[in-house]
């Protein structure tokens, strides 16, 4: 019995956001941010748009895509770090939007491993069987996390002609290194028990290092404080996350390289063996990186960093996505997904298409 990913889906929202337009508002540029990150434009949803109706465009594309009807799914896993509440979280506003049945809705975290994560959850799932048609999902809205004005959004949109303050640049500048790699989107599959063991996820790889969680994490708005959230966390930007990029950068490159080793050296697969090699989106340099230590052509690795930025949850879905819909990646073909993020946690699945 296998977990195959037989459907796929995307959604990425209208307003596409160049560097020459996050210039206007901090002290950044273009040049830094390509030849620093890879990054060229990222999307943003308007207010009001959550990253459940991220999830759920994503979902109807990949169940129409995979010729399954909404009725047919007996399990959600919703991966986001931007959920739209504090709770419940997204999977069971996807259920209802969905309008599917009262199947158990799992949300979890795990950041930009959130996919790989749920990909093991839902293989184990199905390999116990205890579901046999299941949508997984990543889905996030970055912006939320933007530290602009009002006044300021309108600005970057040129909807108004008021520039920031100079206290108001100074502030936007402050997370410059954080927040001009990071855009919106929404991505998912749908998995499905085949008996014939041919196709599916072949073996994961998953691991945490939490005593690096202060690397990059969130500071306020968490229960460890008393309320959980207040004017003063606002204040001191404790809402914004915090990430020591350097240092995020070496561990990524590390544990990323380490673990695709693992999985191909417990699977006795080489690079030859490989279609493709689809890596977290969160630094074009960090899988630059990893493709040189490991030994990958060129042709063999996608990239779409350069169009939506660091995705979180949704990039690896988001490129599987692609990939399928341009027929780069086509039924039977090996894949290897490799990933690391905030927790710190990094993980790698072989798949066959
Ligand atoms: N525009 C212009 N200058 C900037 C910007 C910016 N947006 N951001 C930082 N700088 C400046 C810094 O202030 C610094 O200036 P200084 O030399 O005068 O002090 C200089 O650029 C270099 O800064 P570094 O932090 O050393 O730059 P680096 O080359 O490391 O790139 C980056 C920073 C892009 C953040 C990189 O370190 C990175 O990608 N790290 C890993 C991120 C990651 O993988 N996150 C995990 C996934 S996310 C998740 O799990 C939620």
């Amino acid at each position: 019995m296998r977990a195959v990913i037989v459907g796929s889906g995307s959604e990425i929202p209208s307003k596409a956001v160049t560097n020459q337009m996050l210039s206007r508002i901090m002290d950044t540029s273009d040049e830094w941010i390509r030849e620093r990150s890879g990054v060229e434009t990222r999307y943003y949803v308007e207010p009001g748009t959550a990253t459940s109706d991220l999830g759920v465009a994503a979902a109807r594309r990949a169940l129409e895509s995979a010729g399954v009807e909404p009725v047919g799914v007996d399990l959600v896993v919703f991966a986001t770090m931007t959920p739209d509440h504090y709770f419940p979280g997204s999977g069971p506003l996807l259920q209802a939007k969905l309008g599917l049945r009262n199947v158990p809705c799992y949300d979890i975290r795990q950041q930009c491993v959130g996919f790989l994560y749920g990909l093991q959850l839902v293989d184990a799932q199905i390999r116990a069987r205890l579901a046999r048609t299941v949508l997984l999902v990543g889905a996030e809205v970055h912006s939320g996390f933007m530290p602009f004005s009002p006044a300021n959004w309108d600005y970057l949109y040129d909807r108004a002609d008021v520039p920031p303050t100079p206290a108001e640049h100074a502030w936007n500048s402050r997370f410059r290194h954080l927040t001009v790699l990071f855009g919106d989107a929404g991505a998912a599959v749908v998995l499905r028990a085949e008996e014939d063991g041919s196709r599916g996820i072949i073996d994961s790889i998953l691991g945490t290092d939490g005593a690096e969680y202060d690397k990059l994490y969130v500071p306020g708005t968490g229960f460890k404080h008393r309320p959980y959230t207040d004017p003063e966390q606002f204040a001191r930007g404790d809402h914004i996350p915090v990430m020591d990029g350097r240092y995020v950068f070496k561990l990524a490159t590390t544990r990323m390289v380490e673990v695709a080793q693992q999985i191909l050296a417990r699977n006795k697969v080489s690079v030859d063996d490989l279609s493709l090699v689809l890596m977290h989106q969160a630094n074009r340099r960090i899988n630059e990186h990893c493709q040189k230590m490991l030994g990958i052509p060129d042709d063999k690795v996608l990239h779409n960093i350069q169009k939506y930025g660091n995705t979180t949850a949704a990039t690896i879905p988001l490129l599987w996505d692609e990939a399928a819909r341009s027929g780069r990646l086509r039924k039977g073909d090996l894949a290897l997904l490799v990933a690391f993020g905030a927790g710190m946690s990094w993980g790698a699945t072989l798949v066959r298409a």
